[in-house]
């Protein structure tokens, strides 16, 4: 397919990137469950990067706490972190003097007594760095620990302090069902006003998922024909190539649909079918997402399948069958794929279906949002280039969330000197690296950012994660009550179970496999 390429102008690069970012107050970034991966991997090298922006105060402090005490070993193991998973050179100029910031703080999480030595500790760094009152307690521990962190941080009153500002950050998964979202909230909201609750769903610090929203509401051309009248369809899919990574008795408990779809998933739709807001705050924003997602009536058991993959070969690679990984049930019955089709009824989607599909070990990795247009209402052209057979393929704009991030648009050209008028699809191309380089961030600089600034717009509300939970918490009920029929029921390395062709087969639709999934 030919493909032409859209290039951006350095001189309006040059003019936004010096526009500048404001820098947070300065504050203690407090990380509960600091000895596990996500500090290391990404939550450190975020900061890091923040830090090399320029957009880190200079007195703050981050204490990591967990279990085990782990002291001076913490800030070292921390350094390394940054260097390998943030792309950042040993000698960066900065990176000394930001490792300094990083204390640790041994504590049981639910040891109540704990809390007043790591207020104290606290209090003493604020003072010695000259730091002040303001706090943000990011959970990033199992969620079980979630509920009585939150009760020993309000009994302490280390959560409304008289002055200062002061936020808690909270991973997923947010709850496992509706009635357990539905108490966590209520657990979190004990202790913090939602105005100072940070959900966080690591899709909204993709630049790419927030591009949607720029696409859409930043160009006057889209809109228009952003609608029933105009699109046909919606796919979204996230695939993976791994699989569950050594989280055996996470994944058993989770499986696809609680992982991903519910969350990340139901992001990337919010962002595609909410109406304008009427601003980018978080209030106006988030009123929109959960307007759409209110008008998705209740999914039919027929509409949503499932999968597991056995073993198969993945980027030429032997790989085992999910029953075979380690700490999971040679019989389980957990979903490692999941599809569905869903409906938003509202004036601009009634009759538009949404197709959504998320799996591990499938061919490649990519995740994107393909809406495929209505044809026009008269095809006079009714053959591809001389050779080919087939329709004339419908326009089609994808969304490429990753790994190769973009937007392209297909439509039909006409070939030169063929005989007739043979009509071939070719591709107009937005690359985010080739416009704009390469960048090494992971999307927990914005959250990260945000959260600081007490900005909520990119995190998830109470409300949205209950009326998300209302919709799946049935189809988990419905799985978790009749045994899946043939599991594994695909092979690792494919595009999942052939259930999941069916069900847009019987709309006389296909996913977009064939066309070339993330490939453009
Ligand atoms: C996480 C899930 O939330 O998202 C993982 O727990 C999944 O199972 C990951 O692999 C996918 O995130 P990304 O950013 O790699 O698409």
């Amino acid at each position: 397919m030919a493909t032409a390429q859209i290039r951006v102008n350095p001189e309006d690069l040059k003019n936004l990137t010096m526009s500048g970012e404001q820098i947070p107050e300065p504050g203690i970034l407090v990380i509960f469950g600091a000895s596990g991966d996500l500090t290391k991997r990404k939550l450190l090298p975020a900061l890091f990067h923040l830090e090399q922006a320029g957009l880190l105060p200079a007195n703050s402090a981050v204490v990591g706490v967990a279990r085990r005490p782990l002291a001076g070993e913490f800030a070292a193991d921390m350094r390394a972190g940054i260097l390998e998973f943030g792309n950042v050179a040993a000698d960066d100029p900065k990176l000394e003097e930001f490792v300094k910031r990083i204390h640790y703080y041994a504590l049981r999480f639910d040891d109540a007594t704990g809390y007043v030595g790591l207020k104290a500790e606290l209090d003493r760094i604020a003072a010695e760095k000259n730091i002040g009152p303001n706090r943000l307690y990011y959970l990033a521990t199992a969620p079980e620990y979630f509920a009585p962190i939150i009760e020993n941080l309000g009994a302490q009153g280390m959560a409304q302090p008289e002055k200062g500002q002061v936020g808690v950050v909270i991973e997923k998964p947010f709850g496992h069902d509706l009635e357990s979202a539905k108490e966590l909230n209520a657990q979190v909201n004990a202790v913090f006003h939602e105005d100072q609750v940070f959900r966080i769903d690591h899709y909204l610090g993709k630049e790419t998922v927030q591009n949607i929203l720029v696409f859409r509401f930043a160009n006057g051309i889209f809109e228009p024909i952003w609608n029933r009248n105009y699109i046909d369809h919606v796919q979204i899919t996230a695939a993976e190539s791994i699989g569950i990574e050594g989280r055996g008795p996470f994944y058993e408990k989770a499986g696809a649909l609680r992982d991903v779809v519910q969350n990340h998933m139901m992001e990337l739709l919010s962002f595609v079918a909410m109406e304008p807001p009427s601003s980018f705050d978080a209030q106006a924003v988030r009123r929109e997402k959960v307007k759409a997602w209110r008008a998705i009536p209740s999914i039919p058991a027929t509409d949503a399948v499932r999968g597991q993959y056995g073993p198969g070969i993945v980027d030429g690679q032997k790989v085992i069958g999910y029953r075979d990984e380690e700490r999971v049930s040679p019989t389980s019955g957990t979903e490692t794929f999941a599809a569905l089709k869903l409906e938003i009824e509202n004036w601009r989607w009634a009759g538009v279906p949404f197709y959504l599909r998320a799996g591990k070990r499938l061919k490649r990795r990519v995740t994107e949002i393909s809406i495929q247009f209505k044809q026009p209402p008269l095809l006079i052209f009714n053959r591809m280039a001389a050779g080919q057979q087939g329709e004339i393929q419908p326009n089609l704009l994808t969304i490429r969330i990753q790994p190769d991030e973009g937007i392209s648009l297909r439509f039909g050209a006409k070939v030169p000197s063929a005989p007739s008028m043979a009509v071939c699809p070719v591709t107009m191309d937005f690359d985010y690296k080739d416009a704009f380089g390469n960048s090494s961030a992971n999307g927990y600089e914005r959250l990260l950012l945000e959260a600081m600034h007490g900005d909520q717009t990119l995190f998830a509300h109470r409300d949205g994660l209950e009326v998300t939970w209302a919709l799946y918490t049935p189809i988990l009920e419905a799985w978790a009550a009749k045994e899946p029929e043939v599991f594994p029921n695909y092979f690792a390395g494919t595009w999942g179970p052939d259930c999941a062709d069916r069900l847009l087969e019987k709309d006389g639709r296909t996913w977009r496999n064939q066309f070339g999934l993330g490939v453009h």
